[in-house]
């Protein structure tokens, strides 16, 4: 097979946010920058980012970036880097207003400010009390952000490969990463784009679930590409269960409902949130939420025939304030729940969100790999957004802060990359064998006899995903858990297309997308079943809760015999006092 060669100075892996986000930062630098997209950039999943983005702007009423900073470090339940957060909640508002410099359309006050609304686990005076801190494009500002940020590339002639899959990094015997090799999807041509840096922004992997919010392309593919090359993933254990999703649909429902005064009722008409969290109540932070659901369900209080989910109700808001603030909310509750919410209220079941792990990285998005207590960077490899782990999430994420994660380390990895790019002044020469482990991925998938179909083993692996590892974890479920991923991961060696389903290349790309699913299950499963505490969205029903003596650590897991090596929460924040860790109650 024939490979084409490329060069530029920067190839970002991703057109959401995140990427989106660095590329302009360096094409407007006049670096000769490459975004490469599986899908057209405005499809990528930043779009269906509904209830808005974090910062301290004080439009409302009083704000800090201090009491952000504390907020988001406590929903992390202190697993959270507080160099990191206290960078990302610092730069907040600089960042919503070039956003707004940019175009981003976002909603007003009366007085002509920045609309901004509660959400979960956001507080005033170190959790006092609940604030207006998220700013919204009314439940569209994901949709909103990525088209500003993407009419602002083509304004800086940013140039774009669309449905172009990344397929693998190239890493030379230095371990400097100089490109990607990645299939064009329309010709089923391979291609190795070299670059002086290189930028994973290819969001989550929330397809390992059954139960989704994601997008079916969310299949974490940049996790897969670094695990392959042989860098760690951060803390996979942790997986956020977003508390509203459609029931049976997965559709997001946003924490912008309840910010608007919408609540939780179970099968009594009780407004349960009361007992689980009697300050913030609807709006305590997602992993306290979406446990109070499941506790209902599982103690027989949820609703409908198999009494399997809750309640979200919203129609005491009134049509006027849900058709303004909430319009998408209303067509989604229509369209998947057969539901007009200024009426009735919507079935919502707790569904995978958001993975909070993901490829380790330093505060300019460099990728880092850590050994006998010291971190190293991985030279030309950067990594920004869900796909990356700074770590700002910790154990659990606060609603809005990954639309900041994504503008403000997008920006930071940009500049970062200007200047490496600046001082490169040659490409490295590419290994001979740059792109084996790639044709030899793609040979195996070719002319086998009765293999596995791709479809059966994707089914068998969110199936043991959504039993082994959901909500609530139990200690033998995680056991056999592993020992059953470790199994579909074989399986998926032996996967066969057919010729027939060859046509246009998406039988390929799908078995080629389970390889990085895998990689994410698998990281998941045995870093969740080594962890032995309860934190943040970890929740174990054999371990009560947090355990700082031994667990205030990073876990990192090795693709290669499933190791899991763990290095310490950075407690030192850049410039002002550490949030000593705490009980945790909203
Ligand atoms: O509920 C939501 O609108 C989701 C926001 C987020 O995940 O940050």
């Amino acid at each position: 097979m024939t490979i084409q060669k490329h060069q530029f100075d920067a190839v970002i892996v991703g057109g959401g946010g995140a990427g989106l986000r660095a590329s302009l930062q360096l094409a407007e630098a006049g670096v000769k920058v490459a975004v490469l997209s599986k899908v057209f950039p405005t499809r990528s999943h930043t779009v269906a980012a509904q209830g808005g983005i974090a910062a301290a702007l004080g439009n409302v009423s009083g704000d800090n970036w201090l009491w952000h900073m504390y907020d988001t470090i406590k929903g992390s339940d202190y697993l959270g880097d507080q160099d990191a957060i206290e960078f990302m909640c610092r730069n907040a508002a600089k960042a919503i207003i070039e956003l707004e410099h940019f175009g981003m359309p976002f909603d007003r006050l009366e007085n002509g400010k920045i609309f901004q609304r509660p959400f979960g686990g956001m507080t005033q005076n170190y959790g006092e009390k609940p604030i207006s801190r998220t700013c919204a494009v009314a439940d569209r500002t994901g949709h909103a952000m990525l088209h500003t940020l993407y009419q602002r590339n083509i304004r800086a002639n940013t140039q774009f490969f669309v449905e172009w899959f990344a397929l693998d990094l190239v890493r030379d015997a230095d371990g400097d990463v100089l490109g990607v090799i990645a299939l064009e999807i329309e010709t089923g041509d391979i291609h190795i784009l070299q670059a002086k840096t290189t930028l994973l922004a290819t969001g989550g992997g929330g397809r390992i679930f059954q139960a989704s919010t994601n997008a079916f392309i969310n299949t974490g593919d940049g996790l897969g590409m670094a695990s392959r090359a042989g860098l760690p993933l951060q803390d996979m254990e942790f997986w956020q269960f977003h508390p509203t999703g459609v029931l049976h649909a997965g559709v997001l429902i946003t924490e912008g409902v309840r910010g608007e005064g919408g609540y939780l009722v179970n099968s009594n008409g009780e407004r349960f949130m009361e007992r689980y969290a009697p300050n913030a109540k609807d709006l305590a932070s997602r992993d306290v939420v979406s446990r109070a659901i499941a506790t209902e369900i599982k103690e027989g209080r949820g609703i409908g025939k198999n009494k399997d989910a809750v309640y979200l109700k919203l129609d005491h808001l009134g049509e006027e304030l849900i058709s303004k603030r909430l319009p998408g909310i209303r067509e989604i509750a229509k369209t998947f729940a057969n539901v007009d919410p200024v009426e009735n209220p919507i079935p919502v079941v707790p569904t995978a969100h958001y993975m909070m792990g993901g490829v380790p990285t330093n505060l300019d998005g460099q990728v880092v790999e850590y050994s006998a207590g010291t971190e190293k960077t991985v030279k030309g490899l950067y990594a920004v957004g869900e796909c990356a782990c700074v770590s700002v999430h910790g154990a659990n994420r606060l609603g809005s802060n990954s639309l900041l994660d994504l503008v403000v380390f997008g920006k930071a990895a940009g500049d970062k990359m200007v200047g490496e790019i600046a001082r490169t002044t040659a490409h490295k020469a590419l290994p001979a064998d740059a792109a084996d482990m790639t044709l030899a991925r793609i040979a195996r998938l070719e002319g086998r006899k009765a293999g596995e179909r791709v479809a059966e083993v994707g089914a068998a692996m969110r199936k043991a995903m959504q039993t082994h590892c959901g909500v609530f974890r139990f200690p033998d479920l995680l056991e056999q858990g592993v020992t059953v991923i470790n199994e579909v991961a074989e399986r998926a060696q032996h996967i066969e297309i057919s010729d027939k389903s060859k046509v246009f290349n998406t039988a390929r790309v799908e078995a080629l997308e389970l390889d990085n699913l895998i990689e994410v299950a698998s990281a998941t499963m045995h870093a969740a079943n080594n962890r032995t505490e309860s934190r943040g969205a970890h929740a174990r029903e054999d371990f009560s809760g947090r355990d700082d003596d031994k667990w205030l650590s990073h876990s990192l897991y090795y693709k290669n015999d499933h190791k899991l090596i763990y290095k310490p929460v950075r407690l030192q924040p850049l410039t002002v006092e550490p949030f000593v860790p705490k009980a945790r109650t909203y």
